[in-house]
């Protein structure tokens, strides 16, 4: 059948009618009326970690996690894991201002706790990863991380019987395949989740949880001094993008192997040639978008482990959390994407000064620190060893790879 009317026609007048009816039950019914849609979600207790449908949280696969996570069998030259840079006793990240690199590089970012970010939609100060799975081989194989090859990574997996026989339990697979352990480390991550703070308990009804500074300093970060605009809901992050004003790292200025990777990072971002050469600073999510409104924003960061993981910010410009506190009460700061030097003025007009005397600022410290609760200690695990293969007969490494050995060796033993 032949439409007489143009579909586009039809869709806008659809639509049109979808609002104006979306309008009207909003205007009559008595509870939709009254949400405000502009309204910040509020602070709320951490429910369990969500995880996805494909790949559920048991036990086994996050005890076979735990062991990649301390394994440096996962990096290029198997001398650092994610636990080296991610430490349980620095906060589960690393408390450089900036991370440690790869053997030879330094990082050019903090590097972040990976507690609780079971709960995050967009990893990294740049929101590029959107799940723990996808995050974590950018982690084992980017230049200044891992610098692991994927399959120098798999055959050492494969090469070592702990790895064989548990990811055969867990994923029913002959030998140990790298996308799979991704999926262990994920679930590991996940189980990285501190539910039970100050903060959570106060939520859910016990009135005593929070000191009375703490609650002065709730107070003032869901009042006067407007926190909760960005770092709302359970995690205290609305995970979207802002430029602060945050100051350029002195490290890009007086440290020759900094400078290398920030330059690097550019180029491997693809920034435009001129941009390449003028800007020295991070433009955080620009990298992702490549839209000038984008230039040196960065995803708010939650907020729920922070008396473990100073320095703060994306490359850790602040040591404690009196001078992050300080840089808020005079409403930011600014970088070179703020005040025009390349035509961009991307400071965000949220933040204003905040006029708060001393003992607010006060308070709002002790607020941030009590709802981190308690760290999360762990005994490292023994890093599970290497076997030599078997020497067998006319088994190329080609065919190792396709069929396994042990397929191998029950089809040679039929023969
Ligand atoms: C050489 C140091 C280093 C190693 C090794 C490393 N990381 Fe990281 N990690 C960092 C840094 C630095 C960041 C922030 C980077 C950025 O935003 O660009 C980060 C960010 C993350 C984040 C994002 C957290 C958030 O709040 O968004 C997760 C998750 C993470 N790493 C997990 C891992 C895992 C899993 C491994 C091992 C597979 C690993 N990391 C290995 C330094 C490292
Ligand atoms: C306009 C949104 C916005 C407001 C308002 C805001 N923040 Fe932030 N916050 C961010 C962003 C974005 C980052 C990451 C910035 C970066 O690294 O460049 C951040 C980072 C932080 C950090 C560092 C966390 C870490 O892991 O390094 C702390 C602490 C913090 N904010 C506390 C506060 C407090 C306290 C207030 C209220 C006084 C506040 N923020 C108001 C958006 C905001």
């Amino acid at each position: 059948m032949k439409l007489s009317i143009p579909s586009p026609f039809v869709f806008s007048l659809v639509t049109v009618l979808l609002l104006a009816c979306t309008n009207t039950m909003a205007d009559r019914d008595p509870i939709l009326s009254k949400i405000d849609l502009d309204a910040d979600p509020p602070l709320a207790p951490l429910p369990p970690p969500p995880a996805p449908l494909d790949n559920p949280i048991t036990q086994a696969k996050a005890d076979l996690g735990m062991k990649l996570f301390f394994d440096p069998k996962m990096t290029g030259d198997a001398s650092l894991s994610c636990g080296d840079c991610h430490d349980p006793k620095q906060g589960w990240g690393f408390n450089d201002p900036i991370s440690r690199g790869y053997p030879g590089t330094v990082h050019w970012r903090n590097s972040q706790t990976v507690v609780n970010t079971a709960y995050l939609g967009k990893l990294f100060w740049q929101g590029n990863a959107k799940s723990l799975e996808a995050q974590a081989p950018i982690a084992n194989k980017g230049a200044v991380a891992g610098n692991g090859e994927d399959d120098v990574m798999e055959a050492r997996l494969r090469q070592t019987p702990y790895y064989i026989q548990k990811f055969r339990e867990i994923f029913g697979t002959e030998l140990p395949n790298l996308g799979d352990a991704w999926m262990a480390i994920a679930t590991f991550e996940r189980t990285l989740s501190q539910r039970d703070t100050p903060l959570d308990r106060y939520l859910a009804g016990d009135k005593e949880a929070l000191s009375e500074t703490a609650l002065k300093g709730k107070e003032l970060f869901e009042g006067k001094a407007n926190c909760i605009e960005c770092h709302n809901g359970p995690t205290l992050t609305d995970e979207k993008y802002y430029n602060l004003g945050v100051p350029r790292p002195l490290e890009w200025e007086e440290m020759g192997l900094n400078t290398v990777t920030f330059r690097w990072e550019a180029y491997a971002k693809g920034v435009h040639e001129k941009y390449y050469r003028d800007w020295k600073d991070d433009a955080g999510l620009y990298y992702s978008t490549k839209r000038p409104t984008d230039v040196g924003k960065h995803r708010t960061a939650p907020l729920r482990y922070l008396a473990y993981t100073a320095p703060y910010m994306h490359a850790g410009q602040f040591y404690t959390l009196e001078e992050v506190i300080d840089f808020y009460d005079e409403g930011g700061g600014d970088n070179e994407f703020t005040d025009g030097t390349h035509g961009l003025e991307n400071k965000t007009p949220i933040l204003k000064p905040l006029k708060l005397n001393d003992e607010e600022k006060e308070s709002l410290v002790v607020f941030l620190e009590e709802i981190s609760g308690d760290e999360i200690r762990l005994k490292l695990p023994e890093v599970p060893p290497y076997e030599v293969m078997p020497d067998v007969p006319g088994l190329t490494q080609a065919r190792a790879k396709r069929i396994g050995l042990e397929t191998y060796l029950a089809r040679t033993a039929q023969q």
